[in-house]
């Protein structure tokens, strides 16, 4: 099937990609022209498992195409998918859907014969009637269309095999029609297909993230209670996530969350909530204690240095997670913002998103090309990212550099016992 997709962000990218893997011909509209010729080239703008590959082979093979040019992707394709960017509003925390809406006005103006116009970008409820409203608004007379929404629930890092496999894929929509098409598109996509309105679709992808931030946010409210009644919170979410009703999925505590979808996300659906009239207080919750996470490590490592001012800390990953060199809303740019703040030398070092960091974080901050290179005469390591090469790291050669051989383990990556064993005083989040 011809098929279209605005915008080459995280979702945009990959779907696009992964649909023309599958065997569609796919155009991709962006807005900047010096993009869409590295695109074109077969270039992947950022990091992402296994995607420059997959970019290539179906730019080679002319399945795959990028465009700056509405028509040229729109007029041939069945389905056209939006998935542009829906950042927060600073002052309200609701979802800007300014580019949303821009989109949906140039779609409009090539809409022909029948096509069906997805949202994938996360937008609150009622926002493809809108887009709907602005087709119909935009659109020659004889054009007609359907909407449905496909929210997207892949996870950076790991999100050519989310696409391909996910446990479902969502299809909202208000008629057969449109719903059939969608789902034609999906055929060789496995996992279960949940049809349902444009709502509860448009709902299901912001409960979704919001319960997985709960989830996360729990785990680090029992990290926090464990290092209290000095209980093992990892031994204490193993036995609880035992249980096949709740699952050990998303319950490491650490830092917190970061990215650009949990925080996003669950600003957006209290916001949602609080248009209709009710106080989503749990979710409140969720955020304080995520926040609290950040500061809470800075307290250990003032534990255990004692006088900060002057002392150096090795900050070992920087990404808000591992397998991507995404930067956005990452707890190490609040974390070293705090510990600049205590007048701390802060050298930095990540496999991979060290270049994106240098854009992001404060200049104060010193690179290094490696963790051992990090570590020297460092005070403490700090882990924030539990990058898998941290796990191989050489704790004697990292011991012989240091001035102090103290790891703060902010994901808990490592075991305790072994660390000690190798000289190093260790402190984890929750490990009373
Ligand atoms: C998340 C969701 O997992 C995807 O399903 C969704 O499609 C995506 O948001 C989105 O809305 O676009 P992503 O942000 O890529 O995906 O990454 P996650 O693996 O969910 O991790 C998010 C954050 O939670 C990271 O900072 C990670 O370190 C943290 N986390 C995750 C924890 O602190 N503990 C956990 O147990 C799990």
């Amino acid at each position: 099937m011809n098929v279209a997709f605005i915008g080459h962000g995280y979702v945009g990218l990959v779907t696009a990609a992964v649909f023309a893997e599958v065997g569609n011909t796919v155009w991709v509209v962006g807005r900047t022209k010096e993009k869409i010729d590295k695109l074109n080239a077969g270039i992947a703008p950022f990091y992402e498992p296994g995607l420059a590959e997959m970019l290539k082979r179906n730019v080679d093979a002319g399945r795959l195409k990028f465009t700056v040019d509405y028509k040229e992707a729109v007029e041939p394709s069945k389905i056209i998918f939006i998935c542009v960017g829906t950042p927060t509003t600073p002052s309200t925390g609701e979802a800007d859907l300014t580019q949303v809406f821009a989109s949906a006005t140039e779609i409009g103006k090539h809409l022909d014969g029948y096509k069906v116009v997805s949202v994938k970008s996360t937008v609150p409820p009622g926002t493809n009637k809108k887009v709907g409203e602005i087709l119909g608004r935009v659109k020659k007379e004889s054009a007609t269309f359907g909407l449905a929404s496909v929210p997207e629930f892949l996870r950076e890092g790991s999100a050519l095999s989310d696409t391909l496999h996910p446990d479902r894929y969502v299809i909202g929509t208000e008629t057969n029609e449109a719903r059939d098409l969608v789902l034609e598109v999906h055929k060789s996509i496995d996992g279960k297909a949940v049809t349902c309105n444009i709502e509860t679709a448009e709902l299901i992808k912001y409960a979704s993230n919001a319960m997985l931030a709960t989830k996360i946010s729990f785990g680090n409210a029992i990290a926090i209670l464990s290092e209290k009644v000095g209980a093992d919170v990892e031994k204490v979410l193993e036995g609880v996530g035992l249980d096949r009703r709740i699952g050990r999925n998303f319950l490491y505590p650490g830092v917190g969350y970061g990215g650009s979808c949990f925080p996003k996300d669950v600003k957006a659906l209290i916001a949602i909530a609080k248009q209709f009239g009710y106080d989503f207080e749990l979710l409140r919750a969720v955020e304080t204690i995520n926040k609290s996470m950040r500061s809470l490590f800075v307290e250990k490592v003032k534990q255990q240095v004692g006088d900060t001012k002057g002392k150096t800390i090795a900050l070992l990953g920087v990404a808000f997670k591992p397998d991507t060199d995404d930067m956005r809303e990452a707890p190490s740019i609040d974390i070293a913002k705090q510990l600049l703040a205590l007048g701390m030398h802060v050298v930095a070092y990540d496999p991979i998103a060290m270049e994106v960091a240098a854009s992001v974080m404060s200049s104060e901050v010193v690179f290094a090309k490696t963790a051992i290179q990090a570590a020297t005469n460092a005070d403490v390591i700090a882990i924030i990212t539990e990058w898998k090469e941290f796990r191989e790291l050489d704790l004697e050669a990292l011991g012989k550099v240091m001035k102090n051989k103290i790891i703060i383990d902010g994901r808990n990556m490592f075991d305790p016992e072994k660390v000690q064993s190798a000289g190093f005083t260790y402190v984890g989040m929750g490990r009373g």
